[in-house]
């Protein structure tokens, strides 16, 4: 097994990776003695998949659990899932002892981290990611909330967990397009932070789309690492964690131009190529650097290009709004070669123009 730890002091934490690790939870949770009773909140397809599993684990433990179950999708992302979630705890009597479990993806760990950060101003919460994605990216570092009709993720919290239990195997399950949204994050790691790491996964595609093993928990721990680095120094991305949204600046103006249409990943995959063209415009980058970067996007199937049918304006104005964004001006993470990476707001309006395939 692989154990990582994100250093945050006293909320310090660790993420687990291993093959078969779901069995074991309730073996680890007894011994680390988080709370005596545990509510696992998942939708209603990761409670069918893998719900039972989780939950005998606890039991053979001597572990009382409770499952709560909320509909699939970003649509259950919202405040009204709260308020239910919030109720069905106070009508079990749940208290500032207990602890919820996160089983599921990135939508799944949002609502049970933001639950557990309000109820009775805080309980004990623990993520079991079961896509990549989450596995990768959404499960560690704290981020919590929920999308309203302004904004997705326009409210929330930063709230830890107590424990991340990443089971490999699980990914057995995912559908294709649910992986590729991983990988794509998976391939921001490697520009962003890790050269070396970044050449694993060029080496190394074949064995990663099949997901064999071995080489996908090197995968996901490394970017556990990663994410765990940039983490430990800066929480609440007030500086370094912003590196974290290299591609994201322009994905979420693809993501929400086409209504959503375009899954995150994909939607990131094209905002890393187009930050690359960014920083080409702005002499960071060399041409052989962005080629090959996109080479390696284009081959785990990725896509590359922006689609020319997105409405140019649309996409500028959400830019412009974007969460992140000071006073309408957005900030890009540009790689100055793979493995590096810089900040700047100062990108000219005609070369975003240009970027964004303006006529
Ligand atoms: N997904 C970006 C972050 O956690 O900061």
């Amino acid at each position: 097994m692989k154990i990582i730890d994100v250093g945050l002091g006293k909320r310090s934490y660790p993420i687990m990776v291993a093959a078969g690790l779901l069995s074991e939870i309730g073996r680890d949770l007894r011994q680390r003695a988080v709370a005596k009773r545990y509510v696992v909140i998942a939708d209603d397809r990761v409670a069918g998949l893998y719900g039972k599993t989780l939950i005998e684990s606890l039991a053979s433990q001597g572990i009382s659990c409770e499952l709560l179950v909320f509909p699939r999708g970003e649509a259950s992302k919202n405040m009204t899932t709260i308020a239910r979630l919030a109720s069905s705890l106070a009508q079990l009597g749940v208290d500032r002892k207990d602890c919820l479990i996160a089983l599921g993806g990135g939508v799944t760990g949002d609502i049970t981290g933001f639950v557990a950060a309000i109820y009775m101003r805080g309980i004990a919460f623990v993520q079991v990611p079961t896509t990549l994605l989450a596995q990768v990216d959404s499960s560690v570092g704290g981020k919590t909330g929920v999308d309203i009709p302004e904004g997705k993720n326009l409210v929330g919290a930063f709230y830890q967990p107590r424990a991340v239990y990443i089971d490999s195997r699980v990914l057995s399950s995912l559908p294709s397009e649910e992986l590729l949204n991983g990988l794509a994050e998976v391939i921001k790691y490697g520009v962003i932070y890790d050269r070396d790491f970044f050449d694993f996964l060029d080496a190394n595609r074949e064995q990663i789309l099949q997901l064999q093993l071995p080489v996908i928990e090197e995968v996901i721990g490394r970017c556990c690492q990663i994410k765990a680095a940039v983490v430990a120094a800066d929480e609440k991305e007030a500086d370094l964690r912003r590196i974290l949204n290299y591609g994201h600046t322009l994905g979420h103006a693809v993501e929400a131009a086409s209504d959503f249409a375009i899954a995150h990943g994909m939607a990131v995959a094209m905002g890393m190529v187009a930050a690359n063209s960014l920083a080409q415009g702005k002499a960071l980058l060399s041409p052989p650097e962005a080629e090959r970067i996109s080479q390696v996007i284009a081959g785990f199937g990725l896509p590359v290009a922006i689609p020319r049918e997105l409405d140019h304006n649309l996409m500028k104005s959400f830019l412009k709004t974007d969460k992140k964004a000071v006073s309408g001006k957005p900030f890009f993470v540009l790689p100055t070669r793979i493995g590096q990476v810089t900040i700047t707001d100062d990108v000219a309006a005609e070369l975003i123009d240009q970027v964004l395939g303006g006529r």
